[in-house]
């Protein structure tokens, strides 16, 4: 059984006061409904502190969207892993596409991102996705598969990892794949785990979909059966909006 995970990444969007909206979500995140799904925002960087002290016995957990691959160091601007968990994050988002267009990050820098997080005992959320292009070409599941195979740490467990298929095309243009689409994407992704951790590793980890999730749709989106949650940008930033889609789960 796979516990559904909703979380939500703010990307560069946020201020102080922004947190009335996250507190308001902590409030909203009933014993029910937390009976019934995870939940995570991962806002910017400068929020991590105070939002894990807001979210503090809510049960709502704080991620992070970004990391650099080590430890600490000489690299200006970077924040670590160890930073981040240190700052109240427990999960990490790495490889989200904005990261892998604005900033050329490969598969294997996804990878060794992914390791970090693992490393320090928070959860790698590792995004996947196709271009526009790349599907229009009937390329969509290979190049999903060697970019799981590629960003994936060896050996990985659900306790560690969650994979997000966010369709580049989709992310913040109101656009979605079909259902039947969606449910193939994620079917392949859980075979091309089943091939790198073995079956039964392979049935409990969690993969995403993200891409103009919001609450009109995701009660579809959540039913389907490889379908374990969703990563919510936009619809993230409104508690009525996330909260309704964290009730759809
Ligand atoms: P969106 O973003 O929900 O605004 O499309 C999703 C994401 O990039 O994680």
């Amino acid at each position: 059984m796979r516990k559904p995970l909703i979380a939500g990444n703010w990307k560069m969007n946020g201020l102080r006061a922004s947190l009335l909206e996250l507190s308001g979500m902590a409030r909203a995140f009933t014993p029910a409904l937390r009976a019934k799904a995870d939940m995570l925002i991962c806002p910017p960087a400068t929020l991590l502190f105070p939002a894990a002290a807001s979210a503090l016995g809510s049960g709502l957990a704080i991620g992070a969207q970004d990391c650099h691959v080590k430890d600490a160091g000489a690299h200006t601007g970077d924040l670590s892993a160890a930073m981040l968990f240190d700052a109240g994050a427990s999960a990490v988002i790495v490889g989200h596409s904005e990261r892998r267009t604005d900033h050329g990050e490969t598969d294997a820098e996804v990878k060794a991102k992914a390791e970090s997080v693992i490393g320090q005992g928070m959860v790698a959320i590792i995004c996947v996705g196709e271009t526009k292009a790349q599907r229009e070409a009937g390329k969509a599941l290979v190049v999903v598969g060697k970019q799981v195979r590629g960003s994936m740490p060896a050996n990985a467990s659900a306790a560690q990892v969650v994979i997000a298929y966010e369709p580049v095309w989709a992310i913040g243009t109101g656009l979605t794949p079909t259902i039947h689409d969606i449910a193939e994407v994620h079917a392949d992704i859980r075979k091309t785990l089943a091939r790198l951790l073995g079956k039964e590793a392979a049935g409990k980890i969690r993969i995403l979909y993200g891409g103009s999730v919001k609450p009109s749709n995701a009660k579809e989106i959540l039913a389907l059966t490889d379908v374990d949650g969703a990563l919510v940008g936009g619809a993230s930033l409104k508690a009525a909006d996330f909260m309704a889609i964290v009730e759809a789960a």
